[in-house]
C-alpha cells in the first residue's frame, strides 16, 4: 500500500488511487444515506473514510436503538471510521464523544453544519457557529476526555455578514481538534448558490491540521479542480455520490454501463436487507431512484422500482432491465451526443428527492410527502 496521504493524529488516510492526481476522496455523512452499506460500497470504490450519518448526542446517551443502528460499522472500515454526533449542550457533547470511542469510534466528529431549523435554531450543527468560544470549550473537554481523535465539520458561518470560518477553525485546532472539514456554504444558503472554495483556501491557509474541501464536487474533474484551488488534503462529497459510488474510483456516471449499474443495485439491495432486513427494500428506494438517472426511459423505471412491493417484483424489474442492458447503452450514447451536456448533472446534485429525515419537517407539505413516500412507504400513491 502507498503511504498515507495525511494522517488525522495518528490515523492514516490514504488517497483514492482511481482519482486523477490519488487525492483521498471522501463520502460525506449524510442523514439519511450514509448508513453501513453504502459506506462499505463507497470505501470498496475509494473512499477513504467513513462518517457515520449525524446522530444526537442525546439519542446515544439514551441508548436508543436507531441511534446505536446508525452508529453501526464494518470492521473493515477502521481505523478511519468517524462517529459523527449532533447536539446543543456541552456536556452531553463530550459525555456522547466519549461513549462513541467505547463502542469502538476511530474518530469522534461535531457536526457544526446542519442548517435545518429545529438543529440550528436550537444552538446544534450550525447553531454552534454563533458561539466560537463554546466551540473552543466543547474540543477542549472532548480532546481531553478521548484517546481517539477528535475532528469537526462546519459550514463557513451563520449567513453571508457573518463569516467566521477561520477563525472557527483556528480555534478547533487551538482546542485538540485533529481535522475540519468545511463546507463552503453559510447555513443560510442551505444548499442554494455556489459553494465557495476561496473559504475554503482560506481555512487551509490559516491551520496546520488536515482540511477537508466540500461544496459542489459533482464530476471527477471537479476533484482536482478542488484541490488546485484550496490546497485542501481532501475531498468531501456528498450529493454527487448518490447513485454515482463510482465517483470514488476516477469514474463519471455516464462512463458506467447499464449492466454495471444493476449488478451494484443488486448488490446494494441485498447488503441493505442482510443491514435492516425487509425494511432494506424501503429504504433502498431513494437510493434506486437515484441509481437509474441518465438511463433511458428513467421515469417510468423509477416509479416501477420505487413502487416494487416485495424484493423479487424488485428483482424482476432489474432482470427486465438487464435484457435491454444494451440496447440502453446505445439509446443513453445517442441522447448525449444529441445533448451537448454529458449527462444531467445538475440531477445528481437534485435536492429534491434527497430530503434527510430532519428536511421532512421543514419541507413543504406538498414536497414532505413525496419525500416520505420515496423514502418509507411501500407504495408511492
Ligand atoms: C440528504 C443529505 C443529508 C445530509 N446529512 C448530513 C449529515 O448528517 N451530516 C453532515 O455533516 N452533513 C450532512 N449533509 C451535508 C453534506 O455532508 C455536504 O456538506 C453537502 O451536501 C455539500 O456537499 P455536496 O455539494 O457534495 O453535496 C447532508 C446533505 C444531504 C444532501
Amino acid at each position: 500500500m502507498s503511504s498515507p496521504a495525511f494522517y488525522i493524529r495518528s490515523v492514516p488516510v490514504y488517497g483514492s488511487p482511481g482519482v486523477p492526481g490519488s487525492v483521498p476522496t471522501i463520502l460525506a455523512p449524510m442523514d439519511g444515506y450514509s448508513d453501513l452499506p453504502f459506506r462499505k460500497l463507497c470505501r470498496e470504490y475509494g473512499s477513504a473514510m467513513s462518517y457515520t450519518e449525524f446522530v444526537a448526542v442525546e439519542a446515544i446517551l439514551h441508548g436508543a436503538k436507531k441511534a446505536l443502528k446508525m452508529l453501526e460499522f464494518d470492521p473493515a472500515e477502521q481505523p478511519q471510521m468517524s462517529f459523527q454526533i449532533f447536539g446543543p449542550n456541552e456536556h452531553d457533547i463530550v459525555e456522547a464523544a466519549k461513549r462513541c470511542e467505547q463502542m469502538g469510534a476511530g474518530i469522534v466528529d461535531l457536526n457544526m453544519g446542519c442548517s435545518v431549523p429545529n438543529v440550528s435554531g436550537r444552538g446544534a450543527g450550525a447553531g454552534l457557529l454563533r458561539d466560537p468560544a463554546k466551540i473552543g470549550r466543547i474540543f477542549n473537554a472532548m480532546s481531553k476526555a478521548l484517546r481517539i481523535p477528535v475532528t469537526g465539520k462546519i459550514r463557513i458561518g451563520w449567513d453571508a455578514r457573518s463569516l467566521n470560518h477561520v477563525q472557527v477553525a483556528r480555534i478547533m485546532e487551538d482546542n485538540g481538534a485533529a481535522l475540519v472539514a468545511v463546507h463552503g456554504r453559510t447555513k443560510e444558503q442551505k444548499y442554494t448558490g455556489h459553494a465557495n472554495w476561496d473559504a475554503i483556501a482560506e481555512v487551509k491557509q490559516a491551520v496546520k491540521i488536515p482540511v477537508i474541501g466540500n461544496g459542489d464536487v459533482r464530476r471527477v474533474e471537479d476533484i482536482a479542480r478542488m484541490r488546485a484551488h484550496t490546497g485542501c488534503d481532501g475531498v468531501m462529497i456528498a450529493r454527487a455520490a448518490i447513485g454515482n459510488p463510482w465517483i470514488f474510483s476516477g469514474k463519471n456516471r455516464e462512463q458506467v454501463l447499464v449492466r454495471d449499474v444493476i449488478g451494484l443495485m443488486r448488490r446494494h439491495l441485498e447488503m441493505n436487507l442482510r443491514h435492516y432486513g425487509d425494511y432494506g427494500l424501503i429504504l433502498f428506494r431513494k437510493y434506486a431512484a437515484r441509481y437509474i438517472i441518465g438511463v433511458p426511459g428513467a421515469a417510468e423505471l423509477r416509479h416501477a422500482l420505487v413502487t416494487a412491493p416485495t424484493v423479487e417484483a424488485f428483482l424482476d424489474h432489474l432482470a427486465g432491465l438487464e435484457e435491454r442492458a444494451d440496447e440502453l447503452d446505445r439509446q443513453a450514447l445517442e441522447l448525449r451526443r444529441q445533448h451537448a451536456d454529458p449527462l444531467a448533472v445538475d440531477d445528481l446534485n437534485d435536492m429534491s428527492c434527497l430530503e434527510s429525515r430532519c428536511d421532512l419537517a421543514s419541507a413543504p407539505v406538498g414536497e414532505r410527502q413525496l419525500a416520505y413516500d420515496v423514502h418509507y412507504r411501500t407504495a408511492v400513491v
